[in-house]
């Protein structure tokens, strides 16, 4: 079972970004109730995933105990509430004795863990690298791979060691997903002397690591920060086109219960995550780099197309492109000489031409054009 899951990258929300150590069962029910209400659901998000400090130490067996006063019904309870709302719940704990937060990390205690997380019904295990006592990564994440299979319960494996160990080059078949860089910030270009990254950083670091993506095995861009308050309108689109085109997992991570309708509209934009969710699970690659304005393309299913232009700069872009001149990286998928495809804009929702034509439009700083080429 561990094998079919995620085939396409995992979609929910995480509470991190926004609530950061203040869980509770009342905040995660909520987050269901919204989540279903808002209409993330029904736009593909499923996971609601409880991040660090619900947890306050073990029992005399060494069973994980929840925390009492923030979860008094216990996790079972909280698992099967989700599970009424038609969501799947979500996890978090560490592969040292610690989680980042000072809680009780699973080094030791993998096997019981996984067990009394398959008991409790839980769908996915977020695996934090903090306090890890220089154990090497690959066997750590391999010890609780290997106990969430031995559960027997289908559970989503995401591996957060933060990029430290190349976890691109041996993650695929020990979790599902893997975190390829330090914590996301919610800032558009930044970079924190402690080592938190902004959207483009994250862009950069994920540009070479398409060849490691596909269906069960995604490279983890980070959780999203859309809603927040940090960024602009174009940037949060920016953020979110490019997490579509780079095939990674889309965890929300604001307040679901409040958001105002162009963050709803930006998370729930089914035309630009069906990219993301494209069956072939392919991760864009950046083909063309002028300087700041970047060209990205994601080969789909059915011999589609999706291409991404990307505005690093503060000013307007003058887009004025001819198909015609860029087939090279395109050849294997569409072929632009001869067949005419429909160019349909994912933010306008609407037509705007064939490849016959040049592609004029302005894209505002900091924005994107994201199109989908299908065969006319
Ligand atoms: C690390 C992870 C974050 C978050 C915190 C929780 O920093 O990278 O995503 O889970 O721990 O303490």
């Amino acid at each position: 079972i561990f094998n079919s899951l995620a085939q396409t990258p995992p979609m929910g929300w995480n509470s991190w970004n926004k609530f950061g150590c203040n869980v509770s069962e009342d905040l995660i029910k909520e987050m269901a109730d919204a989540m279903v209400e808002s209409g993330m659901k029904d736009a593909g998000y499923e996971y609601i995933v409880i991040d660090d400090c619900w947890q306050v130490g073990r029992d005399s067996t060494g069973n994980i105990i929840p925390d009492p006063k923030h979860f008094p019904h216990g996790m079972k309870a909280l698992a099967d509430y989700i599970h009424s709302r038609g969501l799947k719940l979500g996890i978090y704990s560490c592969a040292g004795s610690y989680t980042c937060q000072g809680r009780p990390g699973s080094r030791g205690y993998q096997f019981q863990d996984a067990r009394q997380y398959a008991a409790w019904g839980i769908d996915y295990l977020k695996y934090d690298w903090c306090s890890n006592e220089g154990q090497n990564a690959q066997a750590a994440y391999q010890t609780m791979s290997d106990a969430i299979k031995q559960s027997g319960r289908p559970i989503v494996f995401s591996i957060c060691e933060w990029g430290e160990n190349q976890p691109w080059k041996w993650g695929k078949g020990i979790g599902h997903m893997w975190r390829v860089t330090p914590d996301i910030r919610d800032c558009f270009q930044c970079k924190f002397d402690w080592g938190g990254v902004g959207v483009l950083d994250i862009i950069d670091i994920m540009a070479d690591l398409y060849p490691y993506a596909g269906p069960g095995h995604w490279n983890d861009a980070e959780m999203l920060e859309i809603g927040n308050g940090g960024m602009t309108k174009d940037e949060y689109i920016t953020h979110f086109s490019m997490w579509c085109m780079l095939a990674t997992p889309l965890m929300a991570g604001n307040d679901l219960r409040k958001m105002d309708a162009e963050t709803k509209e930006i998370l729930t934009n089914k035309e630009v995550i069906s990219v993301n969710q494209d069956k072939l699970g392919q991760q864009a690659r950046r083909f063309m780099d002028m300087g700041e304005k970047e060209i990205w393309a994601k080969p789909l299913a059915n011999g589609e197309l999706a291409v991404c232009f990307l505005n690093r700069t503060e000013t307007t872009w003058h887009l004025n492109y001819d198909w015609h001149k860029q087939t090279i990286y395109f050849a294997d998928q569409v072929n632009i000489h001869k067949k005419e495809y429909t160019i349909r804009d994912l933010w306008k929702h609407q037509n705007i031409g064939t490849t016959q034509a040049n592609t004029v439009c302005d894209i505002p700083p900091h924005g994107v054009l994201m199109v989908r080429l299908s065969e006319k």
